[in-house]
Protein backbone atom coordinates (compact mmCIF):
# COMPACT_ATOMS: atom_id res chain seq x y z
CA UNK A 1 0.00 0.00 0.00
CA UNK A 2 2.98 2.10 0.22
CA UNK A 3 2.39 4.84 -2.44
CA UNK A 4 -1.63 5.23 -1.72
CA UNK A 5 -2.29 8.26 0.08
CA UNK A 6 -3.45 8.05 3.61
CA UNK A 7 -6.52 9.68 2.96
CA UNK A 8 -7.78 7.09 0.14
CA UNK A 9 -11.43 6.67 0.95
CA UNK A 10 -10.27 2.69 0.66
CA UNK A 11 -7.72 3.25 3.20
CA UNK A 12 -9.93 5.08 5.88
CA UNK A 13 -12.22 2.45 5.33
CA UNK A 14 -9.84 -0.60 5.80
CA UNK A 15 -8.84 1.03 9.16
CA UNK A 16 -12.14 0.92 10.28
CA UNK A 17 -12.61 -2.60 9.40
CA UNK A 18 -9.55 -3.30 10.99
CA UNK A 19 -10.28 -1.85 14.52
CA UNK A 20 -13.60 -3.24 14.49
CA UNK A 21 -12.20 -6.47 14.14
CA UNK A 22 -9.57 -5.49 16.63
CA UNK A 23 -12.05 -5.09 19.15
CA UNK A 24 -13.45 -8.77 18.55
CA UNK A 25 -9.93 -10.07 18.49
CA UNK A 26 -9.22 -10.76 21.64
CA UNK A 27 -11.82 -13.44 22.57
CA UNK A 28 -10.47 -14.98 19.25
CA UNK A 29 -7.00 -15.49 20.80
CA UNK A 30 -7.81 -16.23 23.52
CA UNK A 31 -9.67 -19.50 22.21
CA UNK A 32 -6.37 -20.24 21.07
CA UNK A 33 -4.40 -23.28 22.52
CA UNK A 34 -4.11 -22.57 25.97
CA UNK A 35 -0.85 -24.18 26.56
CA UNK A 36 0.27 -22.91 23.26
CA UNK A 37 2.16 -26.73 23.14
CA UNK A 38 0.37 -27.70 20.06
CA UNK A 39 2.52 -29.24 16.66
CA UNK A 40 0.85 -29.99 13.60
CA UNK A 41 1.95 -33.01 11.82
CA UNK A 42 3.39 -32.19 8.36
CA UNK A 43 2.18 -34.03 5.22
CA UNK A 44 5.24 -36.68 4.10
CA UNK A 45 7.45 -35.66 1.33
CA UNK A 46 6.63 -39.36 0.14
CA UNK A 47 2.82 -39.97 1.30
CA UNK A 48 1.08 -43.46 1.64
CA UNK A 49 -2.38 -43.22 0.34
CA UNK A 50 -3.66 -46.94 1.33
CA UNK A 51 -1.78 -46.19 4.51
CA UNK A 52 -3.96 -42.80 4.88
CA UNK A 53 -7.21 -44.28 3.67
CA UNK A 54 -6.73 -47.03 6.38
CA UNK A 55 -5.91 -44.59 9.65
CA UNK A 56 -9.45 -42.33 8.06
CA UNK A 57 -11.60 -45.58 8.17
CA UNK A 58 -10.03 -46.05 12.04
CA UNK A 59 -11.47 -42.20 11.99
CA UNK A 60 -14.56 -42.45 10.82
CA UNK A 61 -15.38 -45.58 13.67
CA UNK A 62 -15.08 -42.54 16.24
CA UNK A 63 -16.59 -39.86 14.48
CA UNK A 64 -19.70 -42.37 13.91
CA UNK A 65 -19.71 -43.74 17.74
CA UNK A 66 -22.54 -42.13 19.82
CA UNK A 67 -20.18 -40.46 21.71
CA UNK A 68 -19.53 -38.01 18.56
CA UNK A 69 -22.32 -38.68 16.29
CA UNK A 70 -25.05 -37.31 19.11
CA UNK A 71 -23.91 -33.54 18.35
CA UNK A 72 -23.03 -33.78 14.88
CA UNK A 73 -26.31 -34.29 13.19
CA UNK A 74 -28.71 -32.44 11.12
CA UNK A 75 -31.30 -31.41 13.59
CA UNK A 76 -32.01 -31.55 17.41
CA UNK A 77 -29.12 -33.79 18.95
CA UNK A 78 -29.52 -37.97 19.59
CA UNK A 79 -29.11 -39.34 23.10
CA UNK A 80 -27.53 -42.46 24.61
CA UNK A 81 -25.41 -45.20 23.07
CA UNK A 82 -28.63 -46.23 20.94
CA UNK A 83 -28.39 -43.10 19.27
CA UNK A 84 -32.40 -42.44 19.88
CA UNK A 85 -33.72 -39.13 19.83
CA UNK A 86 -32.98 -36.45 22.12
CA UNK A 87 -35.71 -36.69 25.45
CA UNK A 88 -37.16 -33.83 25.71
CA UNK A 89 -36.80 -32.98 22.12
CA UNK A 90 -35.00 -30.00 22.57
CA UNK A 91 -33.67 -27.85 19.03
CA UNK A 92 -30.12 -26.49 18.38
CA UNK A 93 -31.17 -22.80 18.23
CA UNK A 94 -29.26 -20.44 15.85
CA UNK A 95 -26.25 -21.03 18.24
CA UNK A 96 -26.24 -24.25 18.72
CA UNK A 97 -27.04 -23.26 22.38
CA UNK A 98 -30.76 -24.96 22.15
CA UNK A 99 -33.91 -22.57 23.13
CA UNK A 100 -34.91 -20.79 25.78
CA UNK A 101 -36.59 -22.05 28.09
CA UNK A 102 -34.60 -25.56 27.24
CA UNK A 103 -31.11 -24.33 26.44
CA UNK A 104 -28.57 -27.08 26.56
CA UNK A 105 -27.36 -25.42 29.85
CA UNK A 106 -30.64 -25.57 31.72
CA UNK A 107 -29.99 -29.10 32.44
CA UNK A 108 -26.13 -29.83 30.96
CA UNK A 109 -23.95 -28.33 33.84
CA UNK A 110 -20.24 -27.78 34.11
CA UNK A 111 -19.26 -31.37 35.34
CA UNK A 112 -20.72 -35.00 34.74
CA UNK A 113 -22.92 -36.25 36.94
CA UNK A 114 -22.35 -39.12 38.80
CA UNK A 115 -25.72 -41.03 38.52
CA UNK A 116 -26.97 -43.28 35.02
CA UNK A 117 -29.01 -41.19 32.55
CA UNK A 118 -28.20 -37.82 34.38
CA UNK A 119 -27.30 -34.95 31.50
CA UNK A 120 -23.59 -35.04 30.97
CA UNK A 121 -21.42 -31.95 31.82
CA UNK A 122 -18.44 -29.76 30.30
CA UNK A 123 -17.18 -26.65 31.78
CA UNK A 124 -15.98 -23.63 29.10
CA UNK A 125 -14.37 -20.70 30.74
CA UNK A 126 -15.95 -21.50 33.86
CA UNK A 127 -19.41 -22.09 32.56
CA UNK A 128 -21.67 -24.43 31.23
CA UNK A 129 -19.83 -24.91 27.97
CA UNK A 130 -21.94 -27.94 26.19
CA UNK A 131 -23.55 -27.44 22.93
CA UNK A 132 -23.53 -28.52 19.62
CA UNK A 133 -22.35 -26.61 16.04
CA UNK A 134 -24.46 -23.69 15.02
CA UNK A 135 -27.32 -23.88 12.36
CA UNK A 136 -25.20 -22.29 9.62
CA UNK A 137 -22.24 -25.28 10.06
CA UNK A 138 -24.06 -28.31 11.39
CA UNK A 139 -21.23 -30.49 10.61
CA UNK A 140 -23.86 -33.54 10.70
CA UNK A 141 -21.82 -36.59 9.89
CA UNK A 142 -25.42 -38.56 10.48
CA UNK A 143 -25.89 -40.75 7.54
CA UNK A 144 -22.43 -40.34 5.96
CA UNK A 145 -19.57 -42.85 5.50
CA UNK A 146 -16.13 -43.61 3.38
CA UNK A 147 -15.72 -40.63 1.15
CA UNK A 148 -18.50 -38.51 2.19
CA UNK A 149 -17.75 -38.62 5.22
CA UNK A 150 -14.32 -38.10 5.12
CA UNK A 151 -14.97 -35.30 2.51
CA UNK A 152 -16.95 -33.11 5.16
CA UNK A 153 -14.85 -33.61 7.94
CA UNK A 154 -12.11 -32.14 6.15
CA UNK A 155 -13.38 -29.32 4.06
CA UNK A 156 -13.40 -26.12 5.56
CA UNK A 157 -16.36 -24.92 3.95
CA UNK A 158 -18.10 -27.42 5.63
CA UNK A 159 -15.82 -27.69 8.97
CA UNK A 160 -16.07 -24.77 10.40
CA UNK A 161 -13.04 -23.06 8.11
CA UNK A 162 -10.49 -25.36 9.47
CA UNK A 163 -6.89 -26.37 8.04
CA UNK A 164 -5.72 -29.50 8.25
CA UNK A 165 -3.21 -28.79 11.24
CA UNK A 166 -6.81 -26.95 12.82
CA UNK A 167 -8.72 -30.22 12.87
CA UNK A 168 -5.94 -31.79 14.42
CA UNK A 169 -5.42 -29.42 16.76
CA UNK A 170 -8.97 -29.43 17.81
CA UNK A 171 -8.94 -33.23 17.83
CA UNK A 172 -6.30 -33.84 20.14
CA UNK A 173 -6.45 -30.95 22.07
CA UNK A 174 -10.19 -29.89 22.66
CA UNK A 175 -12.18 -30.60 25.72
CA UNK A 176 -15.25 -30.99 24.04
CA UNK A 177 -13.46 -33.78 22.08
CA UNK A 178 -11.90 -35.21 25.09
CA UNK A 179 -15.14 -35.76 26.83
CA UNK A 180 -16.18 -38.49 24.58
CA UNK A 181 -13.45 -40.39 26.38
CA UNK A 182 -14.83 -38.92 30.00
CA UNK A 183 -18.56 -39.55 29.28
CA UNK A 184 -19.78 -40.60 32.44
CA UNK A 185 -21.41 -43.46 33.63
CA UNK A 186 -23.28 -45.82 31.75
CA UNK A 187 -22.38 -44.82 28.57
CA UNK A 188 -19.84 -46.54 26.56
CA UNK A 189 -16.76 -45.42 25.06
CA UNK A 190 -15.68 -45.10 21.29
CA UNK A 191 -14.25 -47.85 19.78
CA UNK A 192 -10.38 -46.64 20.16
CA UNK A 193 -8.51 -45.36 22.65
CA UNK A 194 -7.92 -41.79 22.76
CA UNK A 195 -3.71 -42.04 22.43
CA UNK A 196 -4.84 -44.63 19.52
CA UNK A 197 -7.25 -41.97 17.65
CA UNK A 198 -5.02 -39.12 17.54
CA UNK A 199 -2.34 -41.72 16.39
CA UNK A 200 -4.71 -42.70 13.32
CA UNK A 201 -5.31 -38.64 13.05
CA UNK A 202 -1.34 -38.37 12.88
CA UNK A 203 -0.66 -40.85 10.34
CA UNK A 204 -4.34 -39.48 8.56
CA UNK A 205 -2.19 -36.28 7.67
CA UNK A 206 1.33 -37.28 7.73
CA UNK A 207 -0.10 -39.60 4.33
CA UNK A 208 -1.84 -36.82 2.60
CA UNK A 209 -5.16 -36.30 4.39
CA UNK A 210 -6.86 -38.92 1.75
CA UNK A 211 -10.41 -38.48 1.22
CA UNK A 212 -10.75 -41.23 -1.73
CA UNK A 213 -8.85 -43.10 -4.85
CA UNK A 214 -9.61 -40.12 -7.31
CA UNK A 215 -8.57 -36.95 -5.66
CA UNK A 216 -4.53 -35.49 -5.23
CA UNK A 217 -3.31 -35.85 -2.43
CA UNK A 218 -2.36 -33.02 0.41
CA UNK A 219 0.82 -31.26 0.77
CA UNK A 220 0.28 -28.97 2.49
CA UNK A 221 -1.55 -28.71 6.74
CA UNK A 222 -2.09 -25.07 6.18
CA UNK A 223 -1.43 -23.46 9.77
CA UNK A 224 -2.56 -23.71 13.39
CA UNK A 225 -5.48 -21.40 15.40
CA UNK A 226 -2.91 -19.69 16.91
CA UNK A 227 -0.88 -19.14 13.80
CA UNK A 228 -3.47 -17.94 11.83
CA UNK A 229 -4.45 -15.50 14.53
CA UNK A 230 -1.30 -14.28 14.52
CA UNK A 231 -1.15 -14.00 11.08
CA UNK A 232 -4.51 -11.91 10.89
CA UNK A 233 -3.69 -9.61 13.76
CA UNK A 234 0.14 -8.41 11.68
CA UNK A 235 -2.10 -8.09 8.51
CA UNK A 236 -4.54 -5.75 10.44
CA UNK A 237 -1.19 -3.70 12.21
CA UNK A 238 0.09 -3.43 8.45
CA UNK A 239 -3.61 -2.07 6.87
CA UNK A 240 -3.14 0.62 10.04
CA UNK A 241 0.48 1.54 10.14
CA UNK A 242 1.71 2.49 13.26
CA UNK A 243 -1.13 4.08 14.67
CA UNK A 244 -4.53 3.42 16.58
CA UNK A 245 -3.72 -0.52 16.36
CA UNK A 246 0.31 0.06 17.46
CA UNK A 247 -1.05 -1.03 20.57
CA UNK A 248 -3.98 -3.22 20.52
CA UNK A 249 -2.47 -6.45 22.08
CA UNK A 250 -2.94 -4.45 25.50
CA UNK A 251 -7.28 -4.15 24.36
CA UNK A 252 -8.60 -6.21 27.46
CA UNK A 253 -9.88 -9.57 27.77
CA UNK A 254 -13.15 -9.96 26.44
CA UNK A 255 -15.77 -8.82 28.75
CA UNK A 256 -18.22 -11.05 31.21
CA UNK A 257 -21.22 -11.83 29.54
C1 LIG B 1 -21.88 -31.93 23.00
C2 LIG B 1 -21.82 -31.94 21.58
C3 LIG B 1 -20.59 -32.52 20.89
C4 LIG B 1 -20.06 -33.77 21.03
C5 LIG B 1 -20.53 -34.87 21.96
C6 LIG B 1 -18.96 -33.86 20.08
N1 LIG B 1 -18.84 -32.69 19.38
FE1 LIG B 1 -17.52 -32.30 17.88
N2 LIG B 1 -18.21 -30.41 17.73
C7 LIG B 1 -19.16 -29.86 18.57
C8 LIG B 1 -19.24 -28.43 18.31
C9 LIG B 1 -20.10 -27.43 19.05
C10 LIG B 1 -18.32 -28.17 17.27
C11 LIG B 1 -18.03 -26.83 16.62
C12 LIG B 1 -16.90 -26.16 17.34
C13 LIG B 1 -16.57 -24.86 16.68
O1 LIG B 1 -16.38 -24.81 15.45
O2 LIG B 1 -16.45 -23.89 17.41
C14 LIG B 1 -17.69 -29.44 16.93
C15 LIG B 1 -16.74 -29.60 15.93
C16 LIG B 1 -16.03 -30.76 15.72
C17 LIG B 1 -15.04 -30.94 14.70
C18 LIG B 1 -14.64 -29.95 13.62
C19 LIG B 1 -15.64 -29.98 12.54
C20 LIG B 1 -15.51 -31.02 11.48
O3 LIG B 1 -16.60 -31.39 10.92
O4 LIG B 1 -14.42 -31.46 11.12
C21 LIG B 1 -14.53 -32.18 14.85
C22 LIG B 1 -13.45 -32.84 14.03
C23 LIG B 1 -15.21 -32.78 15.99
N3 LIG B 1 -16.13 -31.89 16.48
C24 LIG B 1 -14.91 -34.03 16.47
C25 LIG B 1 -15.62 -34.65 17.48
C26 LIG B 1 -15.30 -35.97 17.98
C27 LIG B 1 -14.16 -36.84 17.49
C28 LIG B 1 -16.22 -36.24 18.97
C29 LIG B 1 -16.32 -37.47 19.81
C30 LIG B 1 -15.14 -37.94 20.51
C31 LIG B 1 -17.09 -35.08 19.07
N4 LIG B 1 -16.70 -34.14 18.16
C32 LIG B 1 -18.16 -34.97 19.94
C33 LIG B 1 -19.96 -30.51 19.48
C34 LIG B 1 -19.79 -31.83 19.87
C1 LIG C 1 -34.46 -30.71 29.89
C2 LIG C 1 -33.08 -31.11 30.09
C3 LIG C 1 -32.15 -31.13 28.90
C4 LIG C 1 -31.91 -30.11 28.00
C5 LIG C 1 -32.52 -28.73 27.94
C6 LIG C 1 -30.88 -30.62 27.09
N1 LIG C 1 -30.55 -31.90 27.44
FE1 LIG C 1 -29.20 -33.08 26.49
N2 LIG C 1 -29.56 -34.58 27.82
C7 LIG C 1 -30.43 -34.50 28.89
C8 LIG C 1 -30.38 -35.75 29.64
C9 LIG C 1 -31.18 -36.10 30.89
C10 LIG C 1 -29.43 -36.58 28.99
C11 LIG C 1 -28.97 -37.98 29.37
C12 LIG C 1 -29.91 -39.02 28.86
C13 LIG C 1 -29.41 -40.43 29.13
O1 LIG C 1 -28.20 -40.63 29.31
O2 LIG C 1 -30.24 -41.34 29.09
C14 LIG C 1 -28.95 -35.79 27.84
C15 LIG C 1 -28.06 -36.28 26.91
C16 LIG C 1 -27.60 -35.56 25.82
C17 LIG C 1 -26.71 -36.09 24.82
C18 LIG C 1 -26.22 -37.51 24.75
C19 LIG C 1 -24.84 -37.73 25.25
C20 LIG C 1 -24.40 -39.12 24.87
O3 LIG C 1 -23.30 -39.25 24.34
O4 LIG C 1 -25.17 -40.08 25.05
C21 LIG C 1 -26.47 -35.10 23.93
C22 LIG C 1 -25.61 -35.17 22.69
C23 LIG C 1 -27.21 -33.94 24.37
N3 LIG C 1 -27.89 -34.26 25.52
C24 LIG C 1 -27.19 -32.75 23.72
C25 LIG C 1 -27.94 -31.66 24.13
C26 LIG C 1 -27.88 -30.38 23.46
C27 LIG C 1 -26.98 -30.05 22.30
C28 LIG C 1 -28.77 -29.57 24.11
C29 LIG C 1 -29.13 -28.14 23.78
C30 LIG C 1 -29.47 -27.89 22.38
C31 LIG C 1 -29.39 -30.36 25.17
N4 LIG C 1 -28.85 -31.62 25.15
C32 LIG C 1 -30.37 -29.89 26.04
C33 LIG C 1 -31.23 -33.45 29.21
C34 LIG C 1 -31.27 -32.25 28.55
Amino acid sequence: MGNIARTDPLVVALRRLALACALALPALASAADPGGTFQPTHVSPTPDRSAGLQAFAQIERVLLHARCLNCHVPDGPLQGDAKRVHFPPVQRGVDGKGVPPLQCATCHATQNSPLAHAPPGLESDGQPGWHMPPAKMKMSWLGLSGPALCKVFRDPKTNGGRSLAMLEEHMVTDHLVAWGWQPGPGRELPPLAKPAFDEQVRVWIRNGAPCDTREPLRTSVGSTRAAADEAFLRNLRDIAGSGALANMTHVSPRSQP
